[in-house]
This record gives C-alpha cells, sequence and structure tokens, in this order.
C-alpha cells in the first residue's frame, strides 16, 4: 500500500484534536474567538481565559454549544500571581492542558524620543512578559504528564522589521519571536512543538472600533500590500489550526507571516504591477 492510499479521511484523523485541552490566552474575542470556536469544532475542549469575564463566558458557551468541554478562566493574565492560581484552576478542571495559543497583545503608540520606561515596561508585559511566563507554566505541566504538546503565540510582522511609533511593541514581538525558537529546541525532546503567526493589519474588532473593516481594507491596498486587503480573524485562526494540529507534525520554531504579502514586498507593488512599462531612453 501507498502513503497515499493510508491519507486520513476524516478530520480527527487528519488534525488529530479530537479530545485535546486547548488554552486560548484572550480567547474572548476576535482572533480569540475565533481559534476557541474553531478548535472546538475541530474536536477540542477549551479554556477560554480572558480580563473580561462576559467575553470569557460568552465563548465559554459558544464552544459547549458545540458539544465540546469549556471553562472561564478569568483573570489578567499578565500578572504573574494571577495567571498562576487562573491556570492551575482551569488544569484541575479540564484534567490538563495539550495546546496553548497566545494571542492577548496591544501596542502604545509613541515615537523612540517619547516612549517613557513606563511605556516601554508595559508593552513587554502585555506582550512578551505573560506570554514567558503562561507558556512556561504549560510547557512545565505537559513536560510532567509526558503527552507533548503544541504552542502557538501571535507575535507581529513589527517584530520582524522596524516598528516606527511602537518600538517598545515591536521588541517585545520580536522577543516572542526568539523565545519560540529557544522553546522549540528546548522542548522538541518533551514532544512539545512551540511556532508563531506574524500578522500584518487584521480587521479585529478592536482595530475596526479606530476605523472600519473597509477603510482598513483600502489602506492596505493603498499601502501596496499583495493581496490589497488586511486579513480575517477568521484567517487567522485557520492558520492556529493548522499549527497546533498533526498537520503541521513536523513543524517547530518557526514565525509564520500572516500579511497579504507585506514583507515580501520591499517595493512599492502596485508601481510594478499596474504601470506600462517604461519607454526607452532615447539617444540624445
Ligand atoms: N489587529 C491587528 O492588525 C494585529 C496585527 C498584528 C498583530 N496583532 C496581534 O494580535 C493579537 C490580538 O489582537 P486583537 O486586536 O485581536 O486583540 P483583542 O483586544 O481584540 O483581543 C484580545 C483579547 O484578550 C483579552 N485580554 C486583553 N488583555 C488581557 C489580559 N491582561 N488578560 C487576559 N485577557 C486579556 C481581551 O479582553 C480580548 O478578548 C495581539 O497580540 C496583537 O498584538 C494584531
Amino acid at each position: 500500500m501507498s502513503d497515499l492510499d493510508k491519507f486520513p479521511t476524516s478530520f480527527d484523523d487528519l488534525f488529530g484534536l479530537r479530545g485535546k485541552v486547548a488554552l486560548i490566552l484572550g480567547g474572548g474575542m476576535g482572533m480569540g474567538q475565533q481559534s476557541s470556536n474553531i478548535l472546538a469544532h475541530m474536536g477540542c475542549d477549551v479554556i477560554v481565559a480572558d480580563i473580561i469575564p462576559e467575553r470569557a463566558v460568552t465563548v465559554a458557551a459558544e464552544v459547549r454549544a458545540r458539544g465540546r468541554r469549556a471553562h472561564e478562566a478569568v483573570g489578567d493574565m499578565t500578572d504573574p500571581t494571577t495567571a498562576d492560581r487562573v491556570l492551575t484552576e482551569a488544569e484541575a478542571a479540564m484534567g490538563g492542558i495539550d495546546i496553548v495559543v497566545s494571542i492577548i497583545g496591544e501596542a502604545g503608540w509613541f515615537s523612540f524620543l517619547d516612549t517613557t520606561v513606563d511605556e516601554w515596561k508595559k508593552d513587554q508585559r502585555r506582550n512578551l512578559d505573560y506570554f514567558f511566563h503562561c507558556s512556561q507554566w504549560a510547557a512545565r505541566s505537559m513536560v510532567r504528564r509526558g503527552v507533548g504538546g503544541a504552542i502557538c503565540a501571535i507575535a507581529s510582522v513589527d517584530g520582524m522589521q522596524a516598528s516606527p511609533m511602537h518600538a517598545a511593541y515591536g521588541v517585545a514581538k520580536a522577543g516572542i519571536i526568539s523565545l519560540v525558537k529557544t522553546m522549540a529546541l528546548e522542548l522538541g525532546g518533551s514532544g512539545i512543538r512551540v511556532n508563531c503567526i506574524a500578522p500584518g493589519s487584521v480587521n479585529t474588532p478592536r482595530a475596526n472600533a479606530r476605523s472600519s473593516a473597509e477603510i482598513n481594507d483600502l489602506r492596505c491596498a493603498d499601502m501596496g500590500i499583495p493581496l490589497g486587503r488586511a486579513g480575517t480573524t477568521r484567517e487567522i485562526a485557520e492558520t492556529v489550526l493548522y499549527l497546533v494540529s498533526d498537520m503541521s507534525r513536523y513543524v517547530t520554531g518557526v514565525c509564520l507571516p500572516m500579511d497579504g504579502g507585506w514583507l515580501s514586498t520591499r517595493l512599492d507593488s502596485k508601481k510594478y504591477t499596474k504601470r506600462p512599462p517604461p519607454e526607452p531612453a532615447k539617444a540624445t
């Protein structure tokens, strides 16, 4: 029999997620809400961790409506003491944690010269420090249980290039990308894979509170992003699904840009895709 004849015929065999417990840090809205629902759809039980209780309760109810178990883990996950308590309760309620999706993150908006030490620390804490603490907590538990696992963080293209007007955020996201590689190396022997996604511009509820999805799409097209629009939370969640499932079982330590091609074009693609070729220079 060839390998192709053995290709899985069901989602359960293909993704290998049925019965796994997924912890979604920032699961109550946007990318987190979509990830919680897609993973539940594919057979995961879900711990919805969010600082806003109503959000955790809403998404946990959505997970249960899909026939899966859910646990509301309410608290400020950037506070290590709170995170330890919330994660201990969640693990006890769900019997373990197999998957971590780390989504919480936000940028302050200051020029380099205007960034204060407090603003700098705030962006490290709410982007990088909590990811270090919560993923370490979960990885220790995975190692103790000896069952392996998968961790996926949301970084940003701002961690892969200059990050004008939010230097602190860019450094924090670059820190996530670096930490993911080190974790992948140190945890690979325990069967734990660690990856991250670097979104470009995404139409999240928070982003669209500032400017509508239509304006955001137009801005992306105007910036010359090859796919000509912002990404969606559904698209991010589908890539989360790939990175935490058996579909990517030989992938670890990577940062996958999801930016409509933004990073791949250093040039303004509009100039090169729409303009007719220049006339040859006339001899004088
Ligand atoms: N929107 C974009 O264009 C874009 C681009 C690149 C990267 N990102 C990254 O994507 C991630 C998600 O962004 P978003 O705009 O969807 O976020 P969001 O604010 O919409 O969602 C984050 C969720 O986390 C919860 N949360 C916030 N602080 C928390 C805390 N301390 N403890 C527990 N829960 C908390 C919120 O209540 C919310 O439900 C972030 O890491 C962000 O940096 C976003």
